[in-house]
């Protein structure tokens, strides 16, 4: 996977290189221009910020709840988050859950070094490593997952959350796919956005869960849905924003990032700060109330 947050600044470059410095007159909206530029690159590189350091969070809880229980044999306590997890006497689904556990570790620390511009400066080989297995990884989330609730059944929220999630499986399978696909034909222009649409599907159960504690922080509670049989259309609405969305704001973002209108690019940077604050207060809600407390 070949993606970067830096991508957010080639857009000042590449329109900068179409223009000879010393020749080029000069006008009074020329630093308005560049300003439009760095407003939507730092944008980006806040929003990166605050998906790094939920992310990060996140996956520190996998590691400290479902890994230490696994390392420990005691695989049962799973179980205190999922009631329906590890199921005795049935090898085969606790392996595929015990796998996608342990690939929801890997794939959301490798997606960030992915996205981290100094790892593909300074290591372009683990860089490339790190894509390859980010391939292999969300294509088995996306497969056991949808095993986990068709084949095996008794996951969490009804048939309509169940099957939007599953349009999310296939959102990272179908990105997974052209992200290789461009790769190994070397369009990296365009390898690079499927690649961000890869993260982005792949980082949908995390937005989710951020945009569950978000609505019950701003509500006082829960509202919209039942906590105990976890339906309602709260979290059918929620799961449509929290896999689709973001990919409506990446094609936003790409075309802000190629228009040539400073206004465009301003309003995309002042939409994605906004989202940028959402985002933060539901990492800052999930760490405290969901992950934090169970390590
Ligand atoms: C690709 C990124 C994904 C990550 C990082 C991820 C992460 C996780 C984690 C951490 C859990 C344990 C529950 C918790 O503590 O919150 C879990 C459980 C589960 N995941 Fe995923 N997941 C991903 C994708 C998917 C997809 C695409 C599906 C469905 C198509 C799926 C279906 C499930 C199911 C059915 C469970 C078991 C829930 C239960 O029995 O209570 N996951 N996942």
């Amino acid at each position: 996977m070949n993606v970067s947050v830096e991508d957010a600044g080639a857009l000042g470059h590449s329109h900068a290189g179409a223009f000879s410095p010393a020749h080029a007159p000069r006008t009074s909206a020329e630093p308005y221009a560049r300003f439009g530029a760095t407003a939507l690159r730092a944008a980006a590189v806040f929003w990166f910020i605050v998906t790094a350091a939920g992310q990060l969070i996140f996956a520190t809880y996998i590691a400290g709840f479902y890994g230490r229980a696994t390392l420990a044999g005691r695989p049962a306590l799973w179980n205190k988050v999922m009631p329906h997890g590890y199921v005795a006497g049935d090898t085969f689904f606790n392996l595929v859950l015990g796998v996608h556990l342990a690939f929801a570790f890997v794939i959301t620390v490798g997606g960030l070094m992915q996205l981290t511009p100094a790892i593909r400066r300074r290591v372009p080989a683990l860089h490339r490593w790190t894509g390859r297995a980010y391939l292999i990884a969300a294509a088995l989330m996306a497969t056991g997952g949808l095993m986990m609730i068709w084949v095996r059944g008794g996951a969490p929220g009804d048939v309509t959350a169940n099957v939007i999630i599953s349009f999310n499986a296939l959102l990272i399978l179908t990105c997974a796919a052209l992200a290789w696909r461009r790769a190994r034909v070397r369009r990296f222009d365009l390898h690079r956005r499927w690649a961000l649409r890869l993260f982005l599907a792949v980082s949908g159960v995390w937005f989710f869960r951020i945009g569950l504690m978000f609505w019950i922080v701003v509500n006082r509670g829960p509202v919209g849905f039942d906590p105990d049989s976890f339906t309602g259309p709260a979290l059918i609405v929620l799961g449509l924003l929290a896999y689709f969305l973001p990919q409506g704001v990446a094609g936003l973002y790409f075309r802000a990032q190629q228009s040539r209108s400073k206004s465009a690019k301003f309003a995309m940077a002042s939409g994605l700060t906004v989202l940028s604050l959402v985002m933060a207060v539901g990492v800052a809600a999930a760490a405290a109330i969901m992950w934090l407390p169970r390590l």
